[in-house]
């Protein structure tokens, strides 16, 4: 009885001091398992004392069952405090101040090229063309038989051509779309045909090997090259949104007749000259010309009914006579510095 009495006063002294020293449930769980689980110490000496007699039992039973109830009260205690500690501890942690002024969120924009393209679409839709697209990856014939270039026509050789394993080639131009547009859909028409064209060449301020180019084609009983100066010239007022001056000069393109380089006046340097311009003045944009009978013949339609003409405009050199952008390598650059200022 004695021993057992003293057993259990150390025992409450250990059990106590050992659930003042727990930090976490974890551990409480087996402080409590050691003391009041199915093996714990409490929890024997309670089963043991069906073996004593009565009077003892009697007593000891009382102190330990006393024992148990402080026990248990103060592990709940505990738990309790280490519940409230623990969520205490998780809220300082996500506290988050929210009068602290947020972080703006950078906004993406259209790249200069999509503006100018999106432009352009829209001044000739008004002028009711429609906008068509094509393949970037052609056939030889396409590219270039179709449009009157024979294979070993040295008017090849104008186009630095990026040659396919499999025969086919990187479109050099948009003007196979002329081809294909007209081999399925019957004159009058008028199309844009905004593309990306490659071609095997060095770059400089204003050559890239990859760049835009808009193919335009209007086809119907009696059209001339009044009407394409007269449409070439509402898209470049409308374009530069002022009176720019341009100018057409004889050019050799296989696919027209008579052809033409469109150039229009620096605006960089204002016509002074400048890099860009090869210190000419003048920036060249665009070949056109009246469509060449063999084209009408390729495309499946009787060349003496039909006339028309065409035009193939430098997407990038337009882009950059609008915001006077003095390098062609600046748009594929991927330099924020100067993309943000679009
Ligand atoms: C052609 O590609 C003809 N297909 C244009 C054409 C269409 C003529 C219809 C007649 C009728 P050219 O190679 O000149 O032509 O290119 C046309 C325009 O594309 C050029 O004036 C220029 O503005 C642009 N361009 C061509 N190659 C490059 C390049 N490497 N870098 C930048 N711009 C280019």
């Amino acid at each position: 009885m004695k021993v057992a009495k003293i057993n259990l006063k150390t025992l409450k002294n250990k059990a106590k001091k050992e659930i003042e020293k727990i930090k976490d449930l974890k551990g409480l769980n087996e402080v409590f398992n050691n003391y009041l689980g199915k093996k714990g110490e409490l929890t024997l000496i309670l089963r043991s004392l069906e073996k004593l007699p009565k009077a003892k039992r009697i007593k000891i039973g009382k102190a330990a069952n006393e024992l148990k109830n402080i026990l248990k009260v103060e592990f709940d205690k505990k738990s309790q405090e280490t519940k409230e500690r623990i969520r205490k501890e998780a809220e300082k942690k996500e506290w988050i101040d929210i009068t602290v002024p947020g972080e703006r969120p950078v906004f993406g924009h259209l790249h200069p090229l999509t503006i100018t393209r999106r432009k352009c679409e829209e001044i000739f839709q008004t002028m009711g063309f429609t906008v068509v697209e094509g393949p970037e990856i052609e056939t030889e014939w396409y590219n270039f038989d179709a449009l009157n270039i024979p294979k070993d026509h040295p008017a090849r050789d104008l186009w630095d051509t990026f040659f396919l394993k499999n025969g086919l080639l990187l479109r050099t131009h948009t003007s196979p779309v002329q081809i294909r547009y007209m081999e399925k859909n019957n004159p009058p028409l008028r199309i844009i045909v905004p593309g990306t064209i490659f071609r095997h060449e060095a770059t400089d301020v204003s050559h890239e090997f990859q760049v835009f180019q808009i193919e335009g084609l209007m086809v119907d009983k009696k059209i001339s090259v009044a009407n394409l100066k007269a449409i070439v010239g509402e898209f470049f007022r409308r374009f530069f949104e002022k009176e720019v001056q341009f100018r057409l000069r004889p050019d050799f393109f296989p696919f027209v007749e008579p052809g033409f380089d469109i150039s229009i006046t620096c605006l960089i340097c204002g016509g002074k000259g400048c890099p860009v311009c090869k210190k000419t003045g003048w920036l060249e944009m665009a070949g056109a010309g009246i469509v060449h009978p063999n084209v009408f013949k390729n495309s499946k339609l009787i060349a003496k009914d039909w006339q028309g003409w065409a035009f193939g405009f430098g997407l990038e050199r337009l882009t950059m006579l609008k915001y006077k952008i003095n390098d062609i390598r600046l748009f594929r650059s991927g330099d924020l510095r100067f993309l943000q200022q679009f």
